[in-house]
């Protein structure tokens, strides 16, 4: 949500914080912009819509060379994706920029206090008190850096910042609390980002920055202290994906480059995982055997696709655990009064490791006394550095906006969790561990089938363009898989889609089916007969009514094909597992079929990738 670029160096800033933006933009594409240093001013341009538009403004009236700059693409928050509302925002005399991601949440009473202070506003953001109250701040006290803390301490929210004074050549600061800001350590050039991506191209060492701190940056030095001037310690650490896994690769878009990265998603997720003796063992775990052994309720918070990663795992970690295992939503836990105490593992899972209503939720978890763990993709991210746990899922960075392998790796996370839980528990025997384990390593292959058949779902997904509804229907893992295929249609075709429980057809979804209604139907394996059975009748119910069913089954389950008007064909793997291939086409149908009307598959319109508002 908002992508932040700074640079200083011996680069041009401008092409440097311009491809940063090109990188970030996946995080929001409501308008972009940029400043650079330019005498006693800041030059800056900035355009409504993507980044492209930008890209057009800059080349009509190119900015002057530079070697310090800043930019910022935007997800609107307050005010409308106009011009004016583009950042970033300068002071009057244009000194001073900054770039914003995040809400202030007293910027109303700042607003009033600068306005009666003389202020004039030329946005509708909450963005624009901050540059003016750094204004102000610099008229009372000369040190740019000492005047940024002194404004940090009068906000509240969730901010990062970054800002540029045409006084400070060669220096940019940033600050942080709750949302998300990386320093990247160049050789005589430093730089700023949402995230790594923003300076992969330069550099993969980068710098953790913690709640409440501020980062100044020269080409030759990176200072960090907390909100008062107290320095503050840092971790570094090396990026390891490089610049390549950021990049479509030749692909149309990286959503079908994310599709087709999955096996390699999850093998690279379960990598490492047994120690010699074939014993499951998570590395980043950072609670004791003793510790997990206490655990008597586990509660998984996510949102989203990951939400729904929780619902397939929590069949999983139940059954091979025993402990009782609740999925909700991240934006609901924390205001339902949670019962949860030090027995209660929590359980968020993060692709971004940023999402706000997430990184929320861990924290009240954690006032609460309950043990939190993160299952998340992006290293140096803020939800698995205020976790007591972590199990990393190894995606690489996914950027399309619509989550694929981000899926398919957590669902595999949460099963090494469940396992982990079970081996130290003793709810389940080592072999059986190990069988799971060896199934487990033989997925991969069949999401792999999965992608090389997908010509079929594309051809579907072309004669079934003109639809303007679908519904997806499964049972027990199979019900988060229809959820998850109902979720991938709406965000990128906008067309209405909903999955549900096949069990609660006949409480009411069954009104809305009429003829031709494409209807998806995941059929659990055979060996689920009781399941099976009753998802088949279900699969009657809704063909007799008119439904177009389209019935995803595994390889040699013949049962449905009398009532089926589209067979796609699952690998036979176990029922848990299930979901890791069946997910697959059902990806693949929405990416064709937003293709087909001609929307923009990674950047879905008001989405961004990464929420980091509440
Ligand atoms: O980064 P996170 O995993 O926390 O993101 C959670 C959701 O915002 C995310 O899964 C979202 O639902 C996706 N756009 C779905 O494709």
């Amino acid at each position: 949500m908002c992508g932040i670029v700074g640079y200083v160096g011996h680069r041009q800033a401008l092409d440097v914080v311009v491809g940063g933006l090109r990188r970030l933009e996946y995080r929001g594409y409501d308008s972009t912009g940029v400043g650079v240093l330019d005498g006693d001013r800041i030059a800056w341009a900035k355009k409504a819509g993507k980044l492209t538009n930008l890209d057009a403004v800059l080349e009509t009236a190119p900015l002057p060379a530079s070697t310090t700059g800043i930019g910022h693409t935007r997800w609107a928050t307050h005010g409308g994706p106009t011009d004016a509302n583009a950042h970033p925002h300068l002071s009057p005399d244009e000194r001073l920029a900054v770039v914003h991601n995040g809400i202030i949440e007293n910027f109303i009473a700042l607003r009033e206090e600068l306005e009666d202070a003389g202020y004039e506003f030329s946005s509708e953001t909450d963005t624009e008190v901050v540059v003016l109250l750094l204004h102000r701040e610099l008229q009372r006290q000369p040190d740019f850096v000492e005047a940024v803390r002194a404004v940090c301490r009068r906000l509240e929210g969730a901010f990062t910042l970054v800002f540029a004074d045409a006084q400070s050549p060669g220096v940019v600061v940033g600050a942080r609390r709750n949302s998300p800001l990386v320093v990247g350590r160049g050789d005589g050039e430093n730089f700023l980002g949402s995230d790594v991506a923003a300076f992969i191209d330069y550099t993969a060492e980068a710098i953790e920055l913690g709640q409440d701190q501020v980062v100044t940056i020269t080409p030759d030095s990176v200072e960090v202290t907390d909100f008062h001037g107290a320095p503050a310690e840092t971790t570094t650490y090396t990026v390891d994906w490089d610049v390549s896994a950021a990049e479509k690769g030749g692909y149309r878009w990286y959503m079908l480059k994310e599709i087709e990265e999955q096996p390699k998603a999850v093998a690279d997720t379960l990598l490492g995982r047994l120690d010699p003796d074939g014993q499951l063992q998570l590395d980043e775990m950072r609670l004791s055997d003793d510790e997990l052994r206490d655990i008597d309720k586990i509660i998984i918070i996510a949102c989203g696709t990951a939400s729904y990663a929780g619902l397939v795992a929590k069949y999983a970690i139940e059954h091979w655990t025993r402990i009782p295992c609740e999925v909700e939503l991240a934006s609901e836990f924390r205001y339902r009064d949670p019962i949860i105490d030090r027995s209660t593992l929590v359980v968020a899972i993060s692709q971004s490791g940023e999402t706000m209503d997430t990184l929320m939720a861990i924290r009240y978890a954690r006032q609460q006394r309950a043990r939190v763990l993160s299952i998340c993709n992006t290293n140096g991210s803020t939800i698995p550095r205020e976790s007591d746990a972590v199990i990393y899922t190894h995606a690489g960075p996914e950027v399309a906006v619509a989550s694929t392998k981000g899926f398919l790796s957590q669902v595999v996370a949460c099963y090494l969790l469940g396992l982990y839980l079970a081996q130290i528990k003793g709810t389940k025997y080592g072999d059986e561990i190990d069988v799971v384990i060896r199934e487990l390593q033989r997925i991969p292959e069949g999401i792999q089938r999965m992608i090389d058949e997908g010509e079929q779902v594309r051809k579907l997904a072309a004669e079934l363009v003109d639809r303007t509804s679908f519904l997806f229907l499964g049972r027990h893992v199979g019900y988060p898989v229809a959820l998850e295929g109902a979720l991938k249609l709406k965000e990128l075709a906008y067309v209405h889609a909903e999955g549900f429980a096949a069990g609660e057809l006949k409480h009411g979804p069954i009104a809305l089916v009429e003829d031709g209604l494409p209807m998806f139907v995941i059929v659990p394996p055979r060996a689920r007969d009781q399941l099976q059975e009753k998802i088949v009748s279900n699969i009657q119910e809704v063909r007799a009514r008119g439904a177009h069913t389209i019935v995803l089954v595994e390889d040699g389950d013949d049962t449905v094909l009398p009532f089926a008007d589209v067979v796609i064909r699952l690998p036979k793997v176990p029922t848990l597992l299930q979901p890791l291939v069946a997910t697959v086409p059902l990806q693949i149908f929405a990416c064709e079929l937003a293709e087909q009307l001609g929307h923009d598959v990674d950047q879905p319109r008001n989405l961004a990738k990464s929420v980091t508002v509440e």
